[in-house]
């Protein structure tokens, strides 16, 4: 069943490395309907062995292949001597063994009827990132499982990523029916199982199929063992999938990538165009700002083009002078695309150190990418039981709900309206790693409702009023590092120079405001979030703010200096661990290493000391006087207070 083969010009899906792995040059017909789906499942279940078998058995691999692979099989291969798929098939195999990126590999094949994209994704759990990638990208899932092992916690993990990622069709082989003597019963209890799981997502009609992918039994070919099953083979029920034909259909739109100004006279806006046919003429809106005007131009080398449709790279102009940069969106006049700082979301988290609420992270869809935090974590999924669970935050390959605030609107679809306006990523701000991914699924709409008020008595008036200009002394360190002693210190200075103050120390701070907060990470990130913004408001009353926090991590550090702004000092009062325990004035640091007192800073959490603090207070220096001295040295540097203070 040799599909006949065609050179296609489209080109093909590149891994990272620039290789479409596994990929052959000649490339089924393309005038037939396309399908992407996705593997799922381990090297142990036989994924590799089935999709080498799928490919075979259509007639995709070539003589020389084969030829190499029978020496393959004969030197490495587990099956006595016998054709191996898996050892031409497993794709990332090789990738995994040199500890190079692992990535999606894609492969191509067709059959008389349907042209097939696989995408093929490792799937052991610190590869979740890939899943999600190969997720958002594909209209059906094979999950593979070994017919012995049954459903497993990673079985449930890959289906509800599938189903959060929009893959609407799911296909499960329950391979290596063979080792079960080709039990129907075994096959109906898994299968019913995993109904059951898919009816409680919402996944309607799943084709359930028991395989043997070694002989490739129901792979392409009916198997003989198993005459008790009826239904579809893995090919038929492949073949069957309906190409998804109502997708994004709300009207063009082009997230704008680059702004291209050669010279004074030409401004184009290059981007992908999304969701409809672009044309010149068009009238358009650009988000978020909401400004009108019209496609003037659709340029490309050839000269300049009437229409482009969705999928392809465009470069327009507009008419009249309109400020756009990356990350806007222009969007067609009447198009039902929405724009919020405030969205409702389901989120995963990658492998890394999990999602916190309250941390700000980069939230990236597009070319857009925006400022983040989670504001409120509702519930984490469990996704053997599909109960909803009460979490504070969320670790490596957990789902949640959550509410997001972001620093500026997000222009966005639905995800189940449209996957490429209504997904994104969530980067650390640290190490601009990947941390998680989401989907939207609505625009919580608060901001529209709210507004900064304005008041007649303004800030610098305030402060002019206090004759000084407010700054804020951020003073982070171990607990013993001497940071209140310092404040204490600095705060006698200042007053005795007629300044206005207030010192929001840790443990005072906690005697109120804070005081439904612990010390886990997610209640320390919340903690530094509240201070920062009480700090901010006593700013804005022309206040000189200490804030005497151990504050240990790096990331809410810099939230606080973005929100605070010009003014902010970042001290590092710095004493060695050692020296702090030995002082332990409260008493603490003993019971933090009798096992009394969990996530101590410095004991069983960690303190991340400044990168580029403004000042370093030697928190182990005898004359703490002389510290502060240097410090109001440095503030008269820094033009907060006036020479001779
Ligand atoms: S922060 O990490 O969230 O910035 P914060 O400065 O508010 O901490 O509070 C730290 C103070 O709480 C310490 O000075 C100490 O007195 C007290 N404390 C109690 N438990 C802990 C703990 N597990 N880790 C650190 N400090 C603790």
């Amino acid at each position: 069943m040799k599909a006949p083969k065609g050179k296609s010009s489209e080109s093909l899906p590149r891994t990272r490395s620039g290789v479409a792995a596994g990929s052959r040059e000649d490339f089924p017909s393309a005038n037939k309907a396309l399908l992407r789906f996705m593997t799922c499942g381990s090297v142990d279940d036989g994924k590799s062995t089935l999709v080498g078998r799928l490919l075979h058995d259509c007639g995709e691999i070539a003589d020389d292949h084969l030829a190499a692979l029978a020496a393959d099989s004969a030197k490495h291969g587990t099956r006595g001597g016998e054709a191996d798929f898996a050892l031409l098939f497993d794709g990332l195999a090789a990738e995994r063994e040199q500890g190079i990126t692992i990535d999606v590999a894609y492969r191509y094949f067709g059959t008389r009827n349907r042209r097939f994209i696989i995408a093929d994704t490792p799937g052991h759990e610190q590869y979740t990132c890939n899943m999600v990638t190969a997720a958002s990208n594909a209209d059906a899932a094979l999950l593979v499982l070994d017919a012995r092992k049954g459903l497993l916690a990673q079985t449930h993990r890959h289906l509800v990523l599938c189903h959060l990622m929009g893959v609407k069709t799911i296909i499960l082989a329950v391979n290596k029916m063979d080792l079960t003597g080709y039990d129907a019963a075994r096959f109906g209890e898994i299968e019913r199982a995993f109904r059951q799981t898919c009816d409680g997502l919402g996944i309607t009609k799943p084709v359930v199929i028991p395989v043997e992918a070694t002989t490739g039994g129901n792979v392409v070919a009916r198997a003989r063992a198993m005459p008790w099953y009826a239904g579809q083979t893995v090919i038929e029920a492949l073949e069957a999938i309906a190409p998804d034909a109502a997708a994004e259909s709300a009207g063009f739109c082009l997230p704008v990538q680059w702004v291209c100004r050669p010279d004074a006279a030409f401004r184009g806006y290059a981007g992908g165009v999304i969701g409809g046919t672009l044309r010149a003429g068009a009238a358009i809106r650009v988000l978020p700002s909401g400004q009108r005007s019209e496609i003037a131009r659709i340029t490309s080398q050839a000269g300049d083009l009437a229409e482009i449709a969705a999928g392809n790279a465009a470069m327009v102009t507009l008419t009249g002078e309109i400020d756009i940069t990356r990350g806007d969106v222009i969007v067609a006049a009447d198009a039902d695309i929405e724009c919020s700082d405030q969205i409702a979301a389901d989120i995963v988290a990658f492998p890394g150190s999990g999602l916190v609420p309250g941390r700000s992270y980069i939230l990236q869809s597009g070319p857009q990418r925006i400022p983040a935090t989670i504001s409120r974590l509702r519930h984490r999924l469990n996704v053997e039981t599909l109960e909803e669970e009460p979490a504070r935050r969320l670790d490596v390959n957990e789902i949640g709900h959550a509410q997001l605030t972001l620093a500026r609107p997000l222009v966005f679809r639905p995800y189940a309206s449209s996957r490429a306006l209504g997904g994104f990523i969530l980067i650390d701000r640290e190490t601009g790693a990947t941390v998680g991914a989401g989907v939207v699924r609505f625009s919580l709409r608060r901001a529209a409702n709210l507004r900064w008020q304005e008041f007649d008595v303004t800030s610098a008036a305030r402060a002019g009023m206090k004759h000084q200009t407010p700054f804020c002394l951020w003073l982070t360190g171990l607990s013993g590092a001497g940071k209140s002693t310092i404040a204490n210190l600095v705060e006698r200075r200042l007053a005795a120079l007629g300044k206005h103050t207030y010192c929001l120390d840790g443990d005072n701070v906690r005697h109120g405001l804070n005081r439904d907060l612990g010390f886990s990470e997610a209640d320390r990130v919340e903690n530094i979030r509240r201070v920062t913004e009480v700090a901010r408001l006593m700013l804005d009353a022309g206040l000189i703010v200490l804030v005497s926090f151990i504050s240990p991590f790096r990331a809410e550090r810099d939230v606080a200096r973005e929100r605070i702004g010009a003014g902010f000092v970042e001290i590092h009062v710095d004493a060695p661990l050692a020296l702090c325990e030995s002082r332990d004035t409260k008493g603490l640091y003993a019971k933090a290493r009798a096992g009394q007192l969990k996530n101590f800073t410095g004991i069983d959490q960690p303190y991340e000391a400044p990168l580029a603090p403004d000042f370093v207070i030697d928190g182990a220096a005898s004359d703490p006087a002389a510290e502060v001295d240097r410090l109001v040295a440095k503030l008269v540097a820094l033009g907060l207070l006036s020479p001779g203070s």
